[in-house]
């Protein structure tokens, strides 16, 4: 046993509707010695994703229901303070999946070197992580935007959806994005070059796409599910494709989901719907990161860093504001220095 006490955030209930404060429980423990092949990282920042709501869920997805007395799954970036492991030595700042916890073990196997000279560590969760990966694999891989069309996105002002249409500016595209409030409009049209903002909240969606993409939509890129997804629908091209990342409008419902209403527009138009994950790609991250930090380096990628202090113990307050709108830029909860 080290002398070291790590303290967690561990699923206590599983919620119905938004998470609350009795859903998480914050336990202590000593931090084990290390066995042969595993890590000690000592985490820096922990990524607050809309996604950990449904991993609050018991129910199949792409990665196992979390039990309940679980450490808090997240992805993390953090620096390894120990090792038994011929891969990773004390000093390697790595990402990982290590959860909403100060310290953790692993055998190494999902932790990913990255190089902190070339971008600090939060960038890692932002442009050179989930959120510049997301919008990379879902935009350019699976809804492959070609110069002149017109892409739109949902959630235009989180960490996905500003990537997603910056991206689609480099690849020549007239990007419009929808998000919610003045200043995050006017962050998507004067901060990162979209073509177009529709304020959600107080523009009607029908009307505010019909103003902004008079040539209809060629690509959907949603966040948000639910209306919009319905309101885009309405609006595809011949040949269009709708790339279905998420649907956060979505993830605090009490009653059934219900489809689209204008999905019969995918058969006349003769266009695509279509969902990903990230981790699909996991093989060619490396090299999307690499592309992603030039990108950056040349300023032709942004998204702030939203940070909250406090450490693991303002993980349950802090992960209800991505669903009220309460954040601006890619959402972490700073650890340690
Ligand atoms: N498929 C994948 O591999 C993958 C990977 C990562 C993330 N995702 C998905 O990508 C989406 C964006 O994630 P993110 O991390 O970038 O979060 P984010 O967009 O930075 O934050 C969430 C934003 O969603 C908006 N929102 C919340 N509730 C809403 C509602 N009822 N209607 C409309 N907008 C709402 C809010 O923006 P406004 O203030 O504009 O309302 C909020 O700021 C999520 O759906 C997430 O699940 C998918």
């Amino acid at each position: 046993m080290t002398n070291i006490t790590n303290r967690q955030i561990r699923l206590a209930g599983r919620p119905v509707g938004l998470p609350t404060a009795s859903d998480w429980e914050l336990t202590e423990e000593p931090v084990p010695d290390l066995r042969e092949g595993q890590v000690l990282v000592k985490v820096h920042y922990i990524s607050v994703d809309p996604a950990m709501r449904g991993w609050m869920m018991d129910r199949e997805s792409y990665v196992p229901p979390l039990k309940l007395g679980d450490v808090m799954r997240a992805l993390t970036v953090g620096e390894v303070i120990a090792s038994q492991n011929p891969n990773l030595g004390p000093g390697d700042f790595v990402a990982g999946v290590d959860g909403v916890q100060e310290y953790a073990i692993s055998d190494g196997s999902l932790l990913l070197q990255v190089d902190t000279s070339l971008a600090p560590l939060p960038a890692y969760l932002n442009t050179l992580g989930i959120a510049g990966l997301t919008a990379y694999c879902g935009l350019l891989e699976v809804g492959a935007p070609r110069a002149g069309e017109t892409v739109v996105v949902s959630g235009a002002a989180g960490s996905v959806g500003a990537h997603v249409g910056q991206l689609a500016k480099l690849k020549g595209c007239r990007a419009v994005g929808i998000a919610g409030g003045p200043r995050k409009c006017a962050f998507l049209t004067d901060e990162l070059g979209f073509d177009a903002a529709i304020d959600y909240k107080s523009e009607d969606l029908d009307a505010g796409l019909a103003r902004s993409c008079p040539d209809g939509i060629d690509l959907f890129f949603d966040n948000v599910g639910g209306e919009s997804l319905d309101a885009a629908l309405a609006l595809i091209n011949f040949h269009a494709r709708v790339v279905i990342c998420g649907a956060i409008s979505q993830y605090n419902a009490t009653t059934a989901i219900e489809g689209p209403r204008n999905y019969l527009n995918l058969l006349i138009r003769s266009a695509r719907l279509e969902g990903f994950i990230y981790f699909n790609w996991r093989d060619r991250w490396p090299a999307m990161i690499a592309e992603l930090a030039n990108w950056r380096a040349e300023g032709k990628l942004k998204c702030p860093d939203d940070i909250v202090e406090g450490g693991v113990a303002v993980f349950p307050e802090t992960l209800p504001r991505l669903f009220s709108g309460d954040n601006f830029g890619k959402l972490m909860i700073k650890v340690a220095d």
